[in-house]
C-alpha cells in the first residue's frame, strides 16, 4: 500500500522532532547528577549498591539518558541527619547539579526532600522509605525507586498473622524507619487479631541488643519483628542467634535485615523469613540478565539497594527519554516520570499519583547466601499516602 500523503508528513514531521531534540540533547551537555549517599557509617554497603546499580543502568544506554551524557557529583551523608541540609546544599548551590540521587537514611533524605521542594530541584530517592516524602511532603518534582516504609512491614504483619502469631513484640533503630515499619507491621498483625505488646528501640545506629534481647526472653513473644539494615543487621541476627532465641521465637522483619548481609550473618541467618520487594533467585529474563551484569561489572552479587539504584536511574531516563533530554521541559519529565513502567529486575512496577512504587511485596527464606522467593505476600501494594495533595 502506498504511503498517503498525509501519513508522509506526520513522518516528516516526527523526523524533524526527534531531530530537533537529538540536536538539543548534543548542544545542552551533560546532566549533573548528585549522588548523595552513605559511603561512611552502618549504611555504607547500601550506598555503594545503589551507585552502582545506577551507573549499571546509565552504561547499558550507552552513557548517556535522554541522549545527554551523565556527570556525576558526589557527597557522603554519614547517615547523619544534622548535616543534611549543609550536604545537599553542596550538590544544589556548589555544584548546581540537575538531579538530586538519595538517599538511604529516612531522616537525611526528609531533610534532602524538602531542599528539593524548596529550590526546585529535580530528586529521586533510591531507598529512603520515610512515610511522609511520598505521603503530606508529596511533591510533583521527587519520586521513589524503592519502597516506603509502611509498605514491608505491613506485608510482614499480614504474614505473621497468617503464621498465627497473637502476641508479638518489635525492637528498632528508634528514626522514622524503625517507627514507620514497626506501624506497618502492627497494622498488619492487628488485621488477623494479632497485637503487638511492647516496642523496644535504640538509638541509631547502637548496636547494644543484650539488654533488649534478655527483656524479650523474658517477655516470651510469639515472635519479634525488627528493623535493622547493614552493618547493624548483621550485628542483631548474630546476636539474636547467640542469645540462642532464633530456637524458640521467630524473627521476621521487612528484607533489610538479611538483604547484602547473609555473608556476614552465616549460620545465623539460616531459614529466616522476611518479606520485601525484590528476591535474589526471581527466575525472570529481567532478573537474570541484570545480575549477570552486576556480577561482570563490580565482582559483586546484587541486593535490593543495587536494584533500586539501578531502578532510580530507570525512571529518571525514563522522564528525560520523553523530553528530549530537554530538562526545561520540567511539566512534560516529572509527568512522564511519574507515568513510567519500570522494568525491574523485582517485575514490573508503576509510581503511584505521590511517586512512590506499587509493587508485589514477596515473602523470602533465607537459604544459604539468597534470599529465596516463596509467595507474593500482597500483591500490588500501594502505600496509604496519608495526607498527599498535589
Ligand atoms: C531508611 O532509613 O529509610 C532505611 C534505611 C535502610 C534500609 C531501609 C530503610
Amino acid at each position: 500500500m502506498k504511503p498517503t500523503r498525509f501519513a508522509l508528513t506526520t513522518l516528516a514531521a516526527l523526523g524533524l522532532a526527534a531531530a530537533a531534540a537529538g540536536a538539543h540533547a548534543q548542544a545542552a551537555g551533560p546532566i549533573k547528577v548528585g549522588l548523595m549517599l552513605p559511603y561512611s557509617g552502618t549504611y555504607a554497603g547500601l550506598g555503594i549498591a545503589i551507585e552502582n546499580g545506577f551507573k549499571l543502568y546509565v552504561q547499558e544506554q550507552g552513557g548517556k539518558l535522554g541522549g545527554r551524557e551523565i556527570q556525576y557529583f558526589k557527597v557522603d551523608d554519614e547517615s547523619e541527619p544534622s548535616k543534611a541540609t549543609d550536604n545537599v546544599n553542596k550538590l544544589i548551590k556548589r555544584d548546581n547539579v540537575d538531579v538530586l540521587v538519595g538517599t538511604v537514611h529516612s531522616g537525611v533524605a526528609l531533610a534532602m526532600a524538602k531542599a528539593a521542594r524548596d529550590n526546585n530541584v529535580l530528586m529521586v530517592i533510591p531507598n529512603a522509605g520515610a512515610d511522609a516524602i511520598t505521603g503530606a511532603m508529596c511533591s510533583a518534582n521527587v519520586v521513589r525507586s524503592s519502597f516506603s516504609n509502611w509498605q514491608p512491614g505491613y506485608a510482614m504483619g499480614v504474614v505473621a498473622g497468617q503464621k498465627g502469631v497473637k502476641r508479638a513484640m518489635t525492637l528498632t533503630w528508634a528514626y522514622a524507619a524503625g517507627a514507620e515499619s514497626t506501624k506497618g507491621f502492627t497494622e498488619g498483625l492487628e488485621k488477623s487479631g494479632g497485637k503487638v505488646v511492647k516496642d523496644l528501640t535504640l538509638p541509631f545506629p547502637g548496636v547494644e541488643f543484650q539488654a533488649l534481647l534478655t527483656e524479650i526472653a523474658a517477655q516470651k513473644p510469639d515472635a519479634v519483628y525488627s528493623f535493622f539494615a547493614g552493618a547493624g543487621a548483621v550485628k542483631f541476627v548474630k546476636d539474636y542467634a547467640a542469645a540462642g532465641l532464633n530456637k524458640t521465637i521467630p524473627l521476621y522483619g521487612p528484607g533489610f535485615l538479611t538483604d547484602g548481609t547473609l555473608e556476614a550473618q552465616g549460620a545465623a541467618a539460616q531459614n529466616m523469613l522476611t518479606t520485601l520487594h525484590y528476591a535474589d533467585d526471581l527466575d525472570t529474563p529481567k532478573n537474570n540478565a541484570f545480575r549477570k551484569a552486576y556480577a561482570i561489572a563490580f565482582k559483586a552479587q546484587p541486593d535490593v539497594y543495587a536494584v533500586q539504584g539501578y531502578d532510580a536511574a530507570q525512571i529518571l531516563g525514563n522522564g528525560l527519554k520523553a523530553v528530549g533530554g530537554d530538562l526545561a521541559k520540567r511539566d512534560q519529565l516529572t509527568a512522564a516520570m511519574h507515568k513510567t513502567v519500570v522494568d525491574s529486575p523485582r517485575g514490573k512496577f508503576s509510581l503511584s499519583p505521590a511517586g512512590n512504587p506499587v509493587q508485589d511485596i514477596y515473602l523470602r527464606e533465607v537459604k544459604g547466601n539468597n534470599n529465596e522467593f516463596r509467595s507474593i505476600a500482597v500483591k500490588s501494594l500501594a502505600d496509604p499516602a496519608r495526607g498527599c495533595k498535589l
